[in-house]
């Protein structure tokens, strides 16, 4: 089966096609995506009303490019699946609207996908020998979550932030340095750079909670920033804290749940740093660790065209009158979906 995958819930316009068969993870056939960078560069950050058109001008163009490198034609896709939530309200419906209408047009089968799940589900690409269950860590712009997923369709929140994610915060502090957006990846070039870390404190829970909170971290930033003039080295003990409060929740979930298999994902898992000390933790708490490559980290549509396989291969279907959720929380079912 050819499986066209579509997502836009933030700022990345991506279309894919995985090609798959019963019983096996799917297999990555062509991934394009268009990155909205110079769109929001000029303002510091993504600005909604941007995002969305930005979508609508280049959705067509990404599901054209993506079928014309896995030379398909419109009529050799098998199954369409879109990201539905969560996401950005308006970004959503633009490539929910364009996956409902292409399984229409060509009367073909369509699920709708969570992107939270797509990202864990970009583990199964970068190593189809891996099965659930699993203990993975999705750390992105909009969420950090320490997610049980016990079989295909079937994920438990053991943790999550309770106010920034690690990739907002990441955001957030790049703007407190003056880094150009995206900030991460800008916050991460600095503190590798840097000889220097001007040590930041890491927000510990109470209760053995496996939640996280960045916002107290944050404001830490603002505060050193007077102090000292060397910003290589606040960028450094940021990243030390961020990473700190992960490896701590991370090592704390494998514990609990005797956990033999971990996956880190989402935006956040394309920072070298973070990749390195899961390496190191998985050594050290012999856990087998999947890391997907960067551009399966970062939003992309392999990971949706994925889930949606494994969600079709269950034998679901999502009607065409089901909408986006903007707040769909992974492990839950769609409103208006069939479960
Ligand atoms: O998963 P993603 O592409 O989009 C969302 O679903 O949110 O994650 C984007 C987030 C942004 O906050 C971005 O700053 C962060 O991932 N990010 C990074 C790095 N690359 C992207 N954070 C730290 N280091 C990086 N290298
Ligand atoms: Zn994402």
């Amino acid at each position: 089966m050819n499986i066209l995958g579509i997502e836009s819930s933030c700022d990345e316009t991506a279309a894919a096609v995985v090609s798959a068969q019963r019983g096996a993870s799917p297999r990555l056939i062509s991934s394009a995506v268009s990155s909205q960078v110079a769109v929001h560069r000029p303002y510091g950050g993504i600005v909604p009303e941007l995002a969305s058109r930005s979508h609508i001008r280049f959705i067509t163009d990404v599901i054209d490019k993506a079928l014309h490198d896995a030379k398909l034609s419109p009529a050799q896709v098998d199954a369409v699946g879109a990201t539905a939530g969560p996401g950005l309200p308006g970004s959503l419906l633009v490539g929910l609207t364009a996956g409902k209408a292409f399984a229409w047009m060509m009367n073909k089968p369509f699920v709708a996908v969570n992107h939270t799940e797509a990202h864990i589900c970009a583990s199964f690409l970068a190593d189809p020998t891996l099965r659930p269950p699993l203990l993975a860590l999705v750390a992105s712009g909009g969420h950090t979550e320490l997610i049980l997923m016990k079989k295909h369709g079937s994920f438990e929140i053991l943790g999550r932030t309770r106010d920034d994610a690690a990739g907002e915060a990441y955001d957030k502090v790049a703007r407190l340095l003056k880094i150009p957006y995206p900030g991460g990846p800008g916050v991460e070039k600095m503190a590798g750079k840097s000889k220097t870390t001007f040590r930041l404190p890491i927000a510990r829970m109470k209760n053995g909670s496996l939640d996280f909170s960045f916002s107290g971290l944050k404001t830490a930033v603002a505060n050193a920033l007077p102090k000292t003039a060397d910003r290589g080295a606040i960028a450094s003990g940021f990243q030390h804290a961020v990473i700190g409060a992960l490896i701590m929740q991370t090592t704390e979930a494998i514990r609990s749940t005797k956990a033999k298999k971990l996956v880190l994902a989402g935006g956040v898992a394309a920072n070298s740093a973070l990749r390195a000390a899961f390496t190191q933790l998985a050594s050290s708490e012999k856990i087998r660790l999947v890391i997907p490559m960067m551009n399966l980290c970062t939003d992309n549509a392999a990971m949706i065209a994925c889930a949606a396989w494994f969600r079709l291969a269950r034998g679901h279907r999502t009607p065409l009158s089901a909408s986006s959720d903007p707040s769909w929380t992974a492990g839950t079912v769609l409103t208006g979906d069939m479960a």
